[in-house]
């Protein structure tokens, strides 16, 4: 095994954890199933610091190499196979290799897969986008979710002529300088820009937004906080937000890159609120790299290639292939498709959290539409500092016990639902998350 290769249990768990045992026995069950990946992830670390390219998706002893996914259905190097609820990070609403959208794309690659112009692909792309949300005039397109974000926080500080970008305790909008947590490489002047807030606190935002509403150009926010725990903001607290951004002159961006699933135009438009400008990815790529912003005409001005103020390009910005793939997918996303998915994701939701709460472990469940995330606590979730005091062992616990019953979540306990799904893979994610729990 290399020096840096897939980490030993010992390395990881707490002699003391009363999860220790079952923990290593589960580990065990793990290892033993899945061989080859091992020793993929052996050569994987000679080459990838840690084996992989992405920290999000690596987890102890390692992750799964996976070959084939189709449906709501993924299949490892050792020929396991699991039901994929975490679809590539939700952006895979209709599964793996939906034929619909895998027709379209390859059409579009079998004209050429990259240009130096643009074509009609990204145009339509656009133009659902718009027809979708209410409050987005026009589109700029990008290859990631971080771009997106990214592109959003310069448009609204030059739109404003203000440096300071407000973003929400347990957020994610990508790894660029302005969103990572702040610390090794981030330059302090870059946090000094960020005003942190508080979630679901409308005093404690007041306070915060009032003390720099002079130089705030924007506040970012997730509608449903998605890697912080699947967490949906309150009615009143995305109102208040509306009302203290145009009072201090900031704008209001809502990041819909994992909520734009749970409806036609986005969580915004289940919430009933105008944010200035929106940012995308994920589902919109079909599969494929993809990100996007879009918003109010009059701030997607300074874009204008000849009248506007930014510059922003990007090689691949509004690829065909992607953009293909994600007309699909957005076609076959129709209101009453959306219902059902949100429908299935909610009543999954309520059965979990009725196995966890009769197992009696410290354990629940949050949720929102199609979207839903298991956490090692049992205290009641608005916030992502509630999150932060779940039990790390039994977090790892519920994730590798499900692995090991062919069920992928995210190491965290985030998942979700793709159209994929059979009515027996849903009975049977509770049916294994009762029989772990019974397990234990
Ligand atoms: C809400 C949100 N914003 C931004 C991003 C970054 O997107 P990408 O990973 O495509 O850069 C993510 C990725 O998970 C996300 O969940």
């Amino acid at each position: 095994m290399g020096r840096l290769g897939p980490t030993s249990r010992e390395e990881n768990v707490p002699t003391d954890s009363i999860y220790t045992e079952a923990l290593r026995r589960v580990s065990e069950e793990y290892v033993a199933r899945n061989p080859r990946s091992m020793a993929i992830a052996d050569r994987a670390a000679r080459v990838l610091p840690g084996g992989t390219t992405r920290t999000t998706t690596f987890f102890a002893p390692f992750p799964p190499v996976l070959v084939a996914g189709e449906g709501s259905e993924i299949v490892d190097a050792d020929g396991n196979s699991r039901v994929d609820y975490l679809n590539n990070y939700t952006s895979l609403v209709l599964g793996h290799a939906h034929p619909n959208v895998l027709s379209r794309a390859m059409a579009a690659a079998g004209r050429g897969t990259a240009f130096s112009s643009p074509t009609d692909y990204e145009v339509r792309l656009a133009e659902v986008l718009v027809e979708r949300v209410g409050s987005v005039d026009q589109v700029r397109f990008t290859n990631s979710g971080t771009e997106a974000t990214m592109a959003a926080m310069r448009l609204a500080r030059a739109f404003t002529g203000r440096p300071k970008v407000a973003r929400f305790e347990g957020s994610y909008h990508g790894t660029h300088d302005y969103t990572a947590t702040p610390g090794a490489g981030i330059p302090g002047p870059v946090g000094e820009l960020m005003v942190t807030l508080p979630f679901n606190d409308i005093p404690g935002c007041e306070e915060a937004i009032d003390q720099v509403a002079d130089s705030l150009a924007a506040v970012i926010i997730e509608p449903v906080l998605g890697a912080g725990g699947v967490i949906a903001a309150d009615q009143e607290f995305l109102d208040f937000l509306r009302q203290a951004t145009v009072r201090t002159g900031a704008l209001l961006i809502f990041d819909e890159i994992v909520t734009f699933r749970l409806h036609t135009g986005g969580a915004q438009a289940t919430y009933g609120i105008t944010p200035d400008l929106t940012t995308f990815g994920k589902i919109i790529g079909g599969g494929f790299p993809i990100g996007g912003f879009g918003g109010r005409e009059d701030v997607m001005a300074l874009l204008h290639p000849t009248r506007g103020s930014i510059q922003w390009g990007g090689t691949f910005n509004g690829n065909p292939v992607s953009a293909a793939a994600g007309i699909a997918t957005l076609e076959a996303l129709t209101p009453p498709v959306i219902d059902e998915l949100n429908r299935a994701g909610e009543e999954l939701v309520e059965r979990i959290d009725k196995a966890l709460e009769a197992s009696g472990l410290p354990a629940g469940i949050t949720g929102a539409g199609s979207l839903f995330n298991l956490h090692a606590t049992a205290e009641e979730i608005t916030d992502n500092r509630a999150v932060g005091r779940a039990d790390p062992e039994l977090t790892e616990l519920l994730h590798l016990g499900l692995m090991n019953r062919g069920y992928f979540l995210a190491p965290r306990g985030m998942a979700c639902l793709s159209t994929a799904m059979t009515r027996d893979e849903l009975d049977g994610l509770v049916d294994a998350v009762e029989d772990l729990v019974s397990s234990l």
